[in-house]
């Protein structure tokens, strides 16, 4: 099942401007298996747009979508269970701000789960262990979220869709702001509940290191058109970066750059540090 984007247009309306269409004509199939996806594109290319359909959040313009077997289109319709869908596909938002509202930590990550009938007692539990796993200890629970930095309310905006426990996550921009280590922390932790349970997790980002490392399957967003859905091997190999607006990891840029000035003919195509490093060994140049 899992979600279908068939011919989706959006238009936002705003006074000042009028209509600005902020995508355009999108196919697209995500199913709730298992699937690691990294959504990239320039700033304003849609991104954010696309996501928030993800969980009925808006409705399209044109087209319809399918989020596991709920027709969605421009009319809201009653008989769809919005409430279901949003149990279904969880979306961390890209400025956390809008998302916390509660007055502690735990009351905003006990929110969600208290709307699926279960004890107070159970959805703190819950609220303790979400909050663990993005890697903020017990100390935060009876904070107030308004007083965290950037990168705190990031993880408990996380971790408060964790403890909802969806079939899908779309997570948009969830690294950004965050040092490099907490950027690995959260990165290894979205892998590994994604091997453990299999549920399917798309993420929007902008760093072209993290979409080569950990990712399979890659979209591209340009100026509201999806323009590429494949793996990060392909993209990188295959596709002009800089016609999308955007930049090659900086695994490739170095290795081709020493390539370049070096007269070598190095594989350029390696993932991490370590592997451009063990290529750069076998040039013999070091
Ligand atoms: N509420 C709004 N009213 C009018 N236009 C909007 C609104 N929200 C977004 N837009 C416009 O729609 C386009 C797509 O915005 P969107 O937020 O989806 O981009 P994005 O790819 O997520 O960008 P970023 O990388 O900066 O987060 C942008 O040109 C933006 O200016
Ligand atoms: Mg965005």
């Amino acid at each position: 099942m899992g979600i279908r984007f068939n011919q989706v247009s959006y238009d936002y309306s705003s006074f000042a401007q009028g209509l600005y269409t902020a995508i355009k004509d999108i196919n697209l199939e995500i199913t709730e298996k298992h699937e690691f996806i990294a959504l990239v594109g320039h700033t304003g290319s849609g991104k954010s747009t696309l996501a928030k359909h993800m969980n009925a959040l808006i409705f399209p313009t044109s087209g319809n979508l399918e989020i596991f077997g709920h027709l969605i289109t421009a009319k809201r319709n009653k008989k769809v269970k919005y409430n279901d869908i949003r149990k279904k596909v969880g979306l961390v938002f890209q400025f956390p701000e809008y998302q916390l509202f509660e007055e502690t930590v735990e009351k905003d990550i006990m929110f969600g789960p208290m709307n699926f009938k279960i004890t107070k007692e159970e959805a703190k539990l819950i609220a303790k262990e979400s909050l663990n796993l993005v890697g903020l200890d017990d100390s935060y629970l009876l904070r107030n979220p308004y007083n965290l930095s950037g990168g705190e309310k990031k993880r408990v905006s996380i971790a408060g869709i964790l403890a909802m426990d969806p079939d899908i996550l779309v997570l948009d921009e969830p690294t950004s702001g965050l040092d490099p280590a907490g950027r690995r922390v959260l990165m290894d932790l979205f892998k590994d509940i994604n091997e453990k349970t299999g549920k399917t997790i798309v993420i929007i980002t902008h760093d072209m290191d993290l979409v080569y490392q950990y990712f399979n399957r890659v979209l591209v967003m340009n100026d509201g058109h999806l323009v590429f859905d494949g793996t990060p091997e392909t993209l990188f190999r295959e596709t002009d970066m800089a016609k999308h607006h955007l930049d090659y990891p900086n695994t490739i840029k170095v290795l081709n750059y020493l390539n370049q000035n070096l007269g070598l003919n190095m594989n350029i195509y390696q993932k991490t540090n370590e592997a451009a490093l063990a290529e750069i060994k076998k040039a013999a140049i070091i």
